[in-house]
């Protein structure tokens, strides 16, 4: 976090059976995400914001570790008010069902507000946000399919050889009397206990190649290791280009992104999944960079991450949406009729009938943004189609 400029980590510690895969850091990330902008942040200042999860597995001192930036503009707390000094915190307690210093845990919450804070004193209102926020852990913990726990590494003045780790039941506010620390908050998230060496990006090593033919194991895996904190952020730099289509109206009624979102909300209203949802929120992302084959330049975008018949859907809705224009210029509006015995005719003729279509109305109410963001962070959580993937080994006789 960042409040004034100044750096401001927090750590949470999470376990799970079984541990920890690479796979798993999109899904973490979202769920710290989304808690840290809904309920975390209520009661804070704006001028504290969410900048980056670092996210370090600690089961061992190899375990990855990644620090994502977080999309831009950065989360910030919901309150206009300007926040008390940056040496100004509340203390959350974390519980378990022991006692003693190893068993308990701790954050100091920083961006406190000064109509929250009289004499030193928290109002009730903020603490049992705050309180209820950190419980909500439990949930996204659980939800995660595992525990949030709080982890010692230090028994009699010594480091253990293994740490403990201890599943936490609640957060308390023992007292409401606000706290100074110097240094406060990242987000981190710990698989297991153990210590974990953490590193960011201009610290990883590098190939050494300098042409591709001579290239080793230790170099690609430098690359992989680099690839994979730039492809969890492939979600930001999408919503960011969608964002690109505000305000511009290219002749017609409402902008381009009102157009997206509606098209989006009518999809979903409709009771559509997920996938199809996403796919109607980005079909015309394209537009942007590729005017002339917009279609063709979601469809790539989405290609990896979506079914074939819902990639051909957003491909091809240039086709079929031109049977409700193409007259108008002198086209052929019947160009879909080509594609008339396609298994997918019938669905890409209904995205357009019923979705994209009807979707530059200036009264309609769609949904913002914001609420198909972790939608998009889901769908492109999980790659269905790559050639950077390997295939899975066909099933045995
Ligand atoms: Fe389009
Ligand atoms: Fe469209």
């Amino acid at each position: 976090m960042r409040l004034d400029a100044q750096r401001i980590e927090n750590t949470l510690y999470f376990s799970k059976i079984g541990g920890w895969a690479s796979a798993d850091v999109p899904v973490v990330y979202n769920a710290l995400l989304l808690w840290w902008n809904t309920d975390f942040a209520v009661p804070l200042s704006s001028q504290l914001t969410l900048n980056e999860i670092k996210i370090t597995d600690l089961s061992s001192e190899s375990g990855f570790s990644y620090e994502i930036a977080t999309p831009t503009p950065k989360p910030a707390g919901d309150s206009a008010e300007p926040p008390l000094p940056n040496n100004v915190a509340l203390c959350v307690s974390f519980r378990t069902a022991q006692r003693g210093r190893s068993f308990r845990g701790r954050n100091f919450v920083p961006g406190l507000v000064r109509t929250s804070v009289t004499n030193n004193t928290v109002d009730t209102t903020t603490v049992a946000t705050l309180e209820a926020a950190y419980n909500e852990l439990l949930t996204v913990a659980s939800a995660l399919g595992a525990d949030w726990v709080v982890v010692s590494r230090r028994a009699n003045n010594d480091w253990r050889v293994t740490g403990v780790h201890t599943q936490i039941n609640s957060a308390v506010v023992v007292d409401n009397t606000v706290d100074s620390q110097r240094r406060r908050l990242v987000l981190s998230i710990s698989t297991t206990s153990g210590l974990g060496a953490a590193m960011a990006d201009g610290d990883m090593p590098r190939a050494r190649f300098q042409s591709m033919c001579d290239g080793t194991k230790e170099d690609w895996d430098c690359i992989s290791q680099a690839m994979k904190p730039f492809i969890i952020e492939l979600p930001d730099r999408v919503l960011t280009h969608l964002k690109m289509l505000q305000g511009d109206c290219g002749g017609f009624a409402i902008d381009r992104l009102e157009h997206c979102l509606q098209t989006a909300t009518r999809a979903h209203r409709d009771g559509r999944d997920e996938e199809y949802v996403v796919c109607a929120l980005l079909h015309d992302m394209g537009d942007i960079l590729g005017p002339r084959n917009h279609a063709d330049v979601a469809a790539a975008i989405l290609k990896p991450f979506v079914s074939e018949q819902n990639h051909w859907m957003v491909e091809k809705h240039a086709i079929f949406q031109g049977y409700y224009f193409f007259h108008h210029l002198g086209l052929d509006r019947n160009m879909r009729e080509e594609f008339r015995d396609h298994p997918w005719y019938a669905a890409t003729e209904e995205f357009c009938r019923l979705y994209d279509g009807p979707a530059f109305d200036p009264r309609f109410v769609s949904m913002p943004l914001e609420e198909f963001e972790p939608m998009v962070r889901r769908v492109f959580a999980t790659v269905k189609n790559s050639i950077y993937v390997p295939k899975a080994a066909p099933a045995p006789c």
